[in-house]
């Protein structure tokens, strides 16, 4: 173990100074070349189109390349770098594989939704398969933006509202993309992004200013990168955002002095695309060249699609800006990454033949799970679901046979195997016969002329199934909404059915596809059943349709606080208490006039078919020091008729500190999966340096004191179970 850790030691020692000594052969445009990504146009992320790429690999003038996939593709624009280029040093090719390549797992929140950390690893390792081999090096993910404003598009690419469960996501998928070796043909280099707080954008508009405090970017938006940096990620992406002024591209501060010489991240920073050239219309820099120097001093390492290295560096350089020392030591970091991923060694190695149909049909099955895990069933009334066999379903609504929509966003690569809709899931899975279809509506647009006939489609119906939301282009990137409701004229459809429906007396279920919670609480006041959907991906109507049916109890938690109103939004559990906290009998406290508090649906809200019980909690020891470790338990039992999986989350709520904190804060959760009658005791270790917290300084300390430690289904604080434990 030992001569092979030296061994090893020995060989990067050789890789490095093999690097060393390329550096010293390259010309400043060839070194300038390494720092600098362009695309293809294979796929389109990004306002600014590049051209004469094969000229420019040939000439050495481009180091990377973004949106080029495919083994014969990618063959052939590597071909040209090592064969062609002065100094024939490989390609790397960076893709956004967000949330699958071909085959397409749930959206990240989606995903998130399941609070399953092995699923997020597995889904991220087959992603990274199936993208590797067709010559992809590197995905632009985990995006680890915490976002609390569902307004926001990029929400459904990240963690939720959550920060603990950012830290959990960024190691899993960072384990996932990476696996334990770079070198691997099957791994690829993962990205944390957005670094950092670009979820809070002002308003929820995206691409906006961001002005939050120092606290809350230290406890809220930076914990997620450190586990990533922590978990060994190869790069970090800064965010397009500024914060209080300072572009995050040019955030000398964040970038080096937190990123780099607190954490020691030593990986790559990538800007993203054409942000460096964006630091012009942000207002902090004159032209290229001043944008390059803010840049390359801040940190970064590559050049995004902004053409302000290649261009303003050499000028800047004249002028000594910069030195070619800084230059040299971005350089160094990128043919290091190169190195790692064992591009020198073998350029090809991630341009494989074909894979054996037994790992597509393996991945669809992941693919199928991960979806059905994510879906939330928000309400249940009645015992409408599970969907009996034979039962005649109107399936109404414009995303009921929207196989491609199912894809969500950041579906870049085509797949010759549509998605399936959930009019096919449910065809299949309960008789072709027995379904019958209307759109009634568009997702968006204002034609009604379908209403009529998807009223027609309810008589005979035993249950109706209304599939709703919003085009899968409407949460992502550059796609924020003001008022994230059902679009176009979708509420009418659903209104007109739910008011024939309780005229026949027929249950309604609803299943809601969107990038984000969606503000209809009209909808879940008249539905029998709720469901979120979100975007599944390529199963998307086998998955529905295995929770419908009840081969699968639905088991997904919403990671996000429900709005019950657009005008709660920021919403989210870990508030601080403040001076006035919320009570029913006093007028001066803290509330809406108009609206409740509380959400809609809590923070880790989701129902299933099963009913569980939570008992017996307990803590031990009572007592703890800041080196020592609590353990907590409780008892949960199966009370239902079914086998399914519960979440027990665990909160804390320090109610006396130097700073006020917040009401609950998320310290791990479990999942346990019981037959009907069955119990088990879940065991929540919880190690006390976690109660930690960032005092008046801004230092962490721990503060001797009694902590309560609560634990339940959500973040609904009348259904957890309480214990104290005191640190000493
Ligand atoms: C997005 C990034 C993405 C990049 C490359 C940008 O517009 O903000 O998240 O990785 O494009 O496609």
């Amino acid at each position: 173990m030992m001569l092979d850790f030296q061994l090893r030691g020995q060989e990067a020692r050789q890789a490095m100074s093999a690097i060393e000594a390329l550096l010293g052969r390259m010309t400043l445009a060839e070194k300038i070349g390494q720092l600098t990504m362009s695309a293809a146009d294979q796929a389109v992320t990004g306002p600014v189109v590049a051209r004469g790429l094969a000229q420019d690999v040939r000439s050495g003038a481009i180091g990377s390349v973004l949106n080029l996939y495919g083994t014969e593709r990618v063959r052939a624009m590597q071909r040209l770098a090592v064969e062609e280029s002065r100094l024939r040093i490989p390609l790397l090719f960076g893709l956004d594989v967000i949330h699958g390549y071909r085959t397409l797992f749930p959206v990240p929140l989606a995903e998130v939704a399941a609070f399953d950390v092995e699923l997020w690893e597995a889904t991220a390792r087959e992603a990274a398969c199936e993208a590797a081999r067709e010559g992809v090096d590197m995905t632009f993910a985990p995006m680890l933006d915490v976002s609390r404003d569902p307004r926001w598009g990029r929400t459904a690419e990240g963690p939720g509202e959550d920060p603990a469960v950012g830290c959990a996501l960024a190691r899993a998928k960072v384990r996932g993309f990476q696996s334990q070796d770079l070198a691997s043909r099957e791994a690829l280099a993962a990205v944390a992004k957005h670094f950092c707080a670009y979820g809070p954008v002002q308003a929820g508009r995206e691409y906006a200013s961001v002005d939050i405090s120092e606290r809350t970017v230290c406890e809220v938006h930076l914990p997620a990168f450190a586990a990533a940096v922590d978990s060994d990620v190869a790069a970090v992406m800064p965010a397009f955002t500024d914060l209080a002024g300072v572009p995050m591209t040019a955030h000398r501060q964040m970038l080096r002095g937190w990123l780099r010489e607190r954490l020691g991240f030593s990986g790559v920073v990538v800007s993203d695309y054409n942000a460096i050239g964006e630091l012009i219309a942000h207002g902090v820099a004159r032209d290229r060249s001043d944008a390059a120097v803010l840049a390359l001093e801040a940190g970064v390492d590559i050049d995004m699609m902004a053409e302000a290295y290649r261009y303003g560096l050499p000028p800047a350089l004249e002028r000594g800006q910069v030195s070619e020392r800084q230059i040299d030591a971005a350089v160094l970091r990128v043919l290091t990454l190169k190195e790692r991923l064992g591009l020198f060694d073998d350029p090809f190695r991630r341009c494989q033949p074909q894979e054996p149909a037994a790992a597509l049909a393996r991945r669809r099955a992941l693919a199928r799970r991960a979806a059905a895990q994510s879906l939330v069933l928000l309400t249940h009334r009645g015992a409408v679901l599970p969907l009996q066999q034979a039962r005649r379903l109107a399936l109404i609504g414009p995303l009921a046979d929207a196989a491609s929509e199912m894809r969500g966003c950041w579906a870049l690569v085509p797949d010759e195997r549509a998605p399936v809709s959930v009019l096919a899931g449910l065809q299949h899975a309960l008789g072709a016969a027995t379904v019958k279809h209307a759109p009634g509506v568009g997702i968006t647009g204002a034609d009604r002329s379908g209403i009529a006939a998807a009223l027609q489609s309810c008589e005979g119906a035993q249950v109706i199934v209304l599939c709703l939301g919003e085009a899968a282009a409407m949460s992502g990137e550059a796609a924020s909404r003001a008022d994230p409701q059902l679009p176009g004229c979708q509420r009418e459809l659903a209104e007109a059915v739910l008011a024939r429906a309780a005229e026949l007396g027929t249950p309604v279920v609803a299943i809601l596809f969107s990038g984000r919670p969606l503000v209809v609480p009209w909808l879940f006041e008249q539905a029998d059943a709720v469901l979120a959907a979100w975007f599944p991906g390529s199963e998307a109507g086998c998955a529905i349709a295995d929770v419908l049916t009840g081969q699968v109890a639905p088991s997904g938690r919403t990671p996000m606080s429900w709005p019950r109103s657009v005008g709660q939004i920021p919403i989210f559990y870990a508030e601080r208490p403040g001076g006035r906290p919320y009570a029913a009998n006093n007028h001066y406290t803290s509330r809406y006039l108009d609206v409740p508090n509380d959400a809609q649906f809590p923070f880790g809200h989701g129902l299933t078919y099963a009913g569980f019980e939570l008992s017996n909690l307990q803590v031990t020891p009572e007592q703890c020091r800041e080196s020592s470790s609590i353990e907590v338990r409780i008892d949960v039992r199966n009370s239902g008729s079914c086998t399914a999986r519960e979440t027990v989350f665990l909160f804390a709520h320090d109610r006396l500190a130097s700073v006020a904190r917040p009401v609950l804060e998320l310290k791990g959760w479990r999942q346990v999966e019981l037959a009907p009658g069955a119990q088990a005791t879940v065991l929540l270790p919880l190690p006390c340096r976690d109660l930690r917290f960032l005092g008046p300084d801004l230092q962490w300390r721990y503060e001797p004191g009694e902590v309560e430690l609560l634990v339940g289904p959500s973040a609904d604080r009348a259904r957890l179970l309480s214990s104290v434990v005191h640190l000493i």
